[in-house]
């Protein structure tokens, strides 16, 4: 029987696109239909960069949205990145023109995601984004398809590669935050602008895809509340690990009765917890279900090779035919996304205060948290070189958010406290 070829546009040839060009290059054949797939036309900003295998042959676009409309493409992929602008276009472009879309770009996916799945629907082709989330790691399709027989109430895990490589850094080496950042950059690891992964809004479009494959509703990107970490100091670092816990940038989401929640926060994991030993660029994520109960995946969470095989992976579903809506249901049927105040949420933490060293402000501190109704689990004083007061930090009892907050601004107008109180979650899974 003649293998059909599949021919398959690429927008977009930066780390992953390179690797996926190499990839195609060498296993055009990979897919489990025994077709063929074949990269024929491109797009990109700069034509003659150098790249992996030599791109001469290929028909050259320099717009992505006249790539997505050529009538001889079979599937279309983008790699351009962005919530907006070309990519958003090009993808539009390519379903109202009926052809299957394959995109790496969370933030596309996270902010239009529910918009993007009616186009595709109505125009009766998938759209695919394993690469989106953990890189080469399957977390949607594992969510997608593997998990449809449970109910997931869950998830929490490390979804940046950057963050984790820079905090375990940080850690491990004692380096300043600018420093480590630099390296995650050479090594293609961080989006094109760092703020994205360091403000944790990298994260945040993970997990708000994530949520939405696991709770079967339209993702909300915008009710996402995300903290990154840019304000995780030194003496964070060291002041957490003399009580035995890491800091980690942890996003999490789940369901309650009230709706869903969606987070992304700097968060203390225990020593010994599989989150905690996740180091470096390595991505995980704990999934919890009423059945199946706990599954843990980790791995890697991006560069060329890994997110390129995700995206073959999702290549290889166009090509054999596989069939399932965007997200759990039809675009047009998805319940809305229902977001649950942080108020609401209940947890314990972290608070490091910076206070004059004199006698009673122990005590001055501790009283106005038990008038709070805020109860100490842990307490360390640490010794440092003069950094204009004294530090102090405390654990606490689970407690409602809004509570803490008031006690936060309470601690705050006490004489003796110098700054406003530093606030980090401890991790609840
Ligand atoms: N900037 C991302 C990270 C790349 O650091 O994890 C993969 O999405």
């Amino acid at each position: 029987m003649t293998k059909k070829t599949w021919r398959i546009g690429v927008a977009g040839l930066g780390t992953v696109g390179g690797g996926l060009l190499e990839f195609l290059a060498q296993r055009p054949d990979f897919a489990p239909a025994g077709d063929r797939a074949v990269i024929t036309a491109v797009s990109a900003r700069n034509r003659t960069r150098q790249r992996p295998v030599d791109i001469s042959s290929l028909t050259w676009f320099d717009d992505p949205v006249a790539l997505a409309n050529a009538p001889d493409i079979d599937i279309f992929v983008e790699l351009v990145g962005g919530s907006d602008g070309p990519a958003k276009a090009a993808v539009e472009a390519a379903l109202k023109s009926g052809k299957p879309v394959v995109t790496a770009n969370k933030a596309l996916i996270a902010v239009h995601g529910a918009e993007l799945a009616a186009l595709a629907e109505a125009a009766g082709v998938p759209l695919l984004f394993e690469a989106a989330v953990m890189g080469g790691t399957p977390a949607v399709k594992m969510l997608r398809e593997a998990m449809v027989g449970d109910d997931v109430s869950a998830l929490a895990g490390i979804l940046n590669g950057t963050c984790n490589f820079i905090l375990s850094e940080m850690e491990s080496k004692g380096r300043a935050f600018a420093d480590v950042l630099k390296d995650a950059q050479a090594m293609g690891y961080a989006e094109a602008d760092p703020t994205t992964d360091v403000g944790g809004f990298d994260a945040a479009h993970k997990i708000s895809i994530l949520a939405a494959l696991a709770f079967g509703c339209a993702p909300n990107f915008a009710a996402a509340e995300i903290e990154g970490i840019d304000g995780v100091e030194q003496l964070d670092i060291a002041m957490a690990k003399d009580l035995g816990y890491r800091i980690r940038l942890i996003a999490s989401t789940e369901r309650t009765d009230d709706g869903v929640a969606v987070r992304v926060h700097p968060s203390l994991v225990a020593f010994g917890h599989p989150l905690a030993e996740t180091r470096g660029a390595t991505n995980a994520l704990f999934i919890e279900g009423a059945r199946i109960g706990r599954i843990f995946l980790q791995g890697p969470g991006a560069g060329a090779g890994p997110t390129a095989a995700a995206v073959a992976a999702d290549i290889a579903d166009v090509m054999t035919h596989a069939k399932r809506p965007v997200f759990q249901a039809p675009a047009g049927q998805l319940p809305p996304f229902i977001a649950v105040a942080p108020t609401r949420r209940v947890g314990k933490a972290y608070l490091r205060l910076l206070v004059k060293d004199q006698p009673g402000v122990i005590a001055a501190v501790s009283e106005t948290l038990a008038e709070c109704g805020v109860s100490i689990d842990s307490f360390l004083q640490k010794p440092v070189e003069d950094v204009g007061g004294v530090p102090i930090v405390l654990t606490t009892h689970a407690v409602a958010e809004s509570v803490l907050t008031d006690a936060i601004d309470r601690l705050e107008r006490l004489p003796v406290v110098l700054e406003r109180p530093k606030l980090l979650r401890i991790a609840r899974i």
